[in-house]
């Protein structure tokens, strides 16, 4: 059955359900192709409801029979779901529908995944599992009982019973459906458990494919420390006798947050220092907190729609930043944060797919799980919490979980509770959530008899359905230096909120030199053209980690524009500055590592496309390579001690003082690469006993291209390890020269290991080519044409993970008219695929327009 024409959903037009729940009862008899789903849920009108029409949600469920109050009734079966007529009271409806979960390759609804049942349901994935008013507004009390052979039979809340062959579930917790998981399969646990704040004993596991066992630990100690520190921070305290992760292979996200049975993506949750990388044990950490932050910023208190979906994704997300910050080095997740939401938001925001932290309409959900909603989301909190102050924040939070504890709510009570505890008009901060696009901050200065000025001027271009921007509240953090590095001012933050504005220091014995947007205190773009270029005194003494690092990334991206468009060559006062905070033992090595990373080839693009030409991909490839050996050569008189400093006598951790060390030792690895082609690259990957080192050298390798014995010892080692293989099939299409990216991708499509069912293989193989700038804009189309067959190859399978990876796409406005035209046929050429899914349908169309 096909899904049901795709329409547009507004904001305004939300009304109440118009019943309610009160309880569920699903009975699930699993099998392959023909599970049977047993209903019964107990209804009751809405008193605030507008309407009084019965109409569940349900899609590719068969009915097989439906009861209201015990007899026997007819619903009116439409692909999107049943109508019926109720009565006018409280009434039990029970059915019982058939579905397939083997055939689900859209991993939506109950699904297979190497032979295990397994549930996503977020957004609208319940509809698929059994009628329902699928909608987060609908809050209910769930009672599973699953029928099974496998051994392991899991759901949420807490077990009740179980018998061979059956398990059942209570969870106490009203939830929506969203968030309801089962899980069925042969699966080990690795357990653990965690006292609460109160005294109560909490049971936990990791559940695993056998052979996984081994890579839990980590995770696990992730998950004890994100349970410590919602208690110390926010005063939260987990509320089940039992806490579940699943590692399922097939997913088509990070993972999912459901109520006490937490079900990731085996990417964001196996670990071992063998087959994971720094940056995986990172991102798992952080992933696991996400979750587990979500069982109160998310559950305990929930969405009333999709619209509100930021108020449990950016506050979530700001929450998991801040654990990092606090178990971690705060500069050094500042400055990756940042690095992430100019390469994902920003470029958003700048294009055909900019949409509000708040969306006002949308045809599929599924399209809006992006880096507005989760990244910017976050980044509109962190600047609340600096406007109001950290004792108010965490005033308002109490006062939040207090009040809207067991509710699905809105922004608009977000912020009054914001307002009620600071008596703060939040109505214009409240555009921050209505207005798309990425401010324009313009700052200039004047300086006379000891005072000093700076006049901001902002401005928000237009974006798709609004074209028009009223001013924003700003909150920049600066500070002031004298022209011996020593603070004269220390960070105070102007709030800004007109349009112009001047904000003045007085009582100064001489011009300062001003340090501006510290931390990145709001998230926009800071253009200092008509300051006097202070950046190399900043990237020396700026006190502020977050500024120290900016100037010197906005030097290379201002250079490497200018190889680009007018032939400039590596200028020697950045080199030497960039030398310099490499060798100050006084900074942290993960500073110095981020400090020595160039601009990315699409962030350069946007550069250039900002000066008004078009970008020529190749040329930005050979321009970062250029540079890249000018650095290379700056550095390397002080390589060998720089390496020696990173040398690591302790056993592998993935703590910040190892890692720093490592990505440092894996920066200058790759300088060095370029001057010795590799010979101590090729070392270290002989001799590496963990990922990292692995990993980071042959990467190396692959970059200079001597890398053929590396590579296929490496798939050797690894053939097994679909997480490492991932890696392999990633690296070798990202890290390919731009005229051979497309034919390392269509053979890697080829290759034995290429799964299109799997996201994570799919994205691995085809993600990477879309990430080869060069590559996949060579001139010819032929990186275009490769995605695009792909992409509709994926969307007859997997809707869900089609759609967002055509965003690849989203940039094309900023190419060359050749360029734009090839995109174009390809975009034109998805949307006229016959039966293309409603999700892809949305993104592509948005896209071209
Ligand atoms: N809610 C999940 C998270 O952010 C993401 C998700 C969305 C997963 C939709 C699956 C489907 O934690
Ligand atoms: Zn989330």
């Amino acid at each position: 059955m096909r899904d049901a024409a795709p329409q547009t959903i507004y904001l305004s037009d939300y009304t109440p359900p118009a019943y309610l729940v009160d309880s569920v009862h699903l009975t699930f008899q699993l099998a392959p192709t023909a599970t049977r789903v047993i209903s019964k849920i107990a209804f009751r009108p809405n008193p605030e409801a507008t309407s009084r029409e019965f109409f569940l949600n349900g899609e590719q469920v068969e009915l097989i029979w439906a009861k209201i109050d015990g007899a026997e009734v007819a619903p009116a079966v439409s692909p999107d779901g049943v109508r019926m007529d109720v009565p006018d009271a409280p009434f039990v409806f029970e059915a019982e529908v058939e579905i397939s979960p083997q055939t689900n390759t859209a991993l939506e609804g109950l699904y297979m995944s190497n032979g295990m049942y397994c549930t996503q349901c977020e957004a609208e994935g319940f509809r698929k599992i059994t009628f329902y008013p699928d909608r987060p507004d609908v809050m209910s009390v769930f009672t599973v009982r699953i029928e099974g052979a496998e051994p392991v039979l899991l759901s949420n809340g807490n077990p009740t019973a179980q018998g061979d062959g059956w398990a059942e579930w209570h969870d106490p917790w009203p939830k929506p459906a969203y968030l309801f998981a089962l899980v069925a399969g042969d699966l080990v646990a690795h357990p653990d458990q965690f006292q609460t704040m109160s005294g109560k004993d909490v049971e936990l596991n990791i559940y695993v494919r056998p052979g996984d066992e081994g890579k839990c630990a980590f995770g696990m100690e992730a998950l004890k420390a994100s349970m410590k520190w919602d208690e110390d921070v926010y005063g939260r305290e987990y509320d089940l006798d039992i806490f579940n992760i699943v590692a399922v292979d097939d997913f088509n996200m990070g993972a999912m947050e459901n109520k006490g049975l937490n079900i990731f993506n085996s990417s964001c949750v196996l670990a071992s220092p063998e087959t994971s990388t720094d940056g995986n044990f990172e991102r798992i950490e952080a992933i696991i907190a996400h979750e587990y932050f979500h069982n109160w910023t998310g559950n305990r208190i929930t969405c009333r729609d999709w619209f509100q979906l930021c108020l449990k994704e950016g506050l979530t997300v700001y929450r998991d930043s801040q654990f990092t910050s606090d178990l971690r080095s705060a500069p050094v997740k500042r400055i990756s944060d940042v690095n992430d939401l100019r390469g994902r938001q920003f470029r958003e925001d700048a294009g055909p797919l900019a949409h509000p932290v708040r969306p006002d309409s949308f045809v599929e959900i599924n399209n809006f799980y992006t880096a507005t909603i989760y990244e910017k989301g976050a980044e509109v909190i962190g600047m609340l919490k600096r406007l109001v102050g950290d004792a108010a924040y965490a005033k308002a939070l109490d006062l939040y979980f207090e009040r809207h504890d067991g509710e699905a709510t809105t922004i608009e009570a977000w912020l009054t509770v914001f307002e009620d505890t600071t008596g703060r008009d939040l109505s214009q901060f409240k555009r921050w959530y209505e207005q798309a696009g990425t401010p324009r901050l313009t700052v200039s200065e004047s300086y006379e008899a000891g005072t000093y000025s700076l006049h901001f001027t902002q401005m928000t271009p237009p974006t798709p359905g609004q074209p028009d921007k009223a001013p924003q509240v700003l909150p920049i953090a600066v500070g002031l230096l004298a022209e011996d590095g020593t603070a004269v001012q220390p960070t105070v933050v102007l709030e800004m909120t007109k349009q112009e504005q001047r904000f003045k220091f007085s009582n100064l014995e001489s011009k300062p030199i001003a340090s501006i947007l510290r931390e990145f205190s709001a998230p926009v773009i800071l253009d200092t053209a008509a300051l006097p270029d202070n950046r190399v005194f900043l990237l020396a003494h700026d006190t502020d980690p977050f500024n120290k690092w900016e100037a010197g990334q906005t030097l290379a991206k201002d250079l490497l524009v200018s190889m680009v468009t007018e032939g400039a060559t590596p200028d020697q006062s950045f080199l030497n500055a960039l030398v310099e905070v490499a060798r100050d033992d006084s900074l942290d090595p993960a500073f110095r590592e981020l400090a020595l990373s160039l601009p990315i080839d699409d962030d350069i693009a946007q550069a250039v496309f900002e000066t008004g030409a078009a970008p020529d991909p190749d040329a930005i490839f050979t321009a970062r390579e250029t540079l890249k050996l000018s650095i290379a050569e700056a550095l390397s008189d002080s390589l060998p001690r720089l390496m020696a400093s990173c040398q690591i006598d302790a056993a592998y951790a993935p703590d910040a003082d190892q890692v720093g060390k490592r990505s440092f030792g894996a920066a200058l690895l790759n300088y060095l690469s370029l001057l010795d082609g590799g010979k101590a690259a090729q070392a270290q990957f002989d001799s590496a006993t963990d990922m990292t080192q692995q990993f980071t050298s042959w990467l190396c390798l692959l970059r200079v291209e001597k890398d053929a014995a590396a590579t296929s010892d490496f798939y050797g080692q690894w053939q097994h390890d679909r997480l490492v293989i991932d890696k392999w099939f990633g690296a070798r299409i990202g890290a390919a020269s731009p005229d051979k990216a497309v034919a390392m991708a269509q053979a890697l499509t080829q290759h034995p290991d290429f799964a299109v069912t799997n996201p994570n293989r799919f994205r691995a193989t085809l993600g990477a080519l879309a990430g080869n700038h060069a590559g996949f804009h060579r001139a010819d189309g032929s990186g275009y044409q490769m995605l695009a067959d792909w992409l509709i190859t994926l969307d007859a399978i997997n809707p869900q993970t089609t759609a967002r990876m055509s965003a690849a796409f989203q940039t094309w406005k900023r190419y060359d008219a050749d360029r734009q035209g090839l995109i174009a046929a390809q975009l034109e050429r998805i949307l006229a695929t016959p039966d293309l899914s409603p999700d892809t349908t949305e993104m592509v169309g948005r896209i071209l327009n």
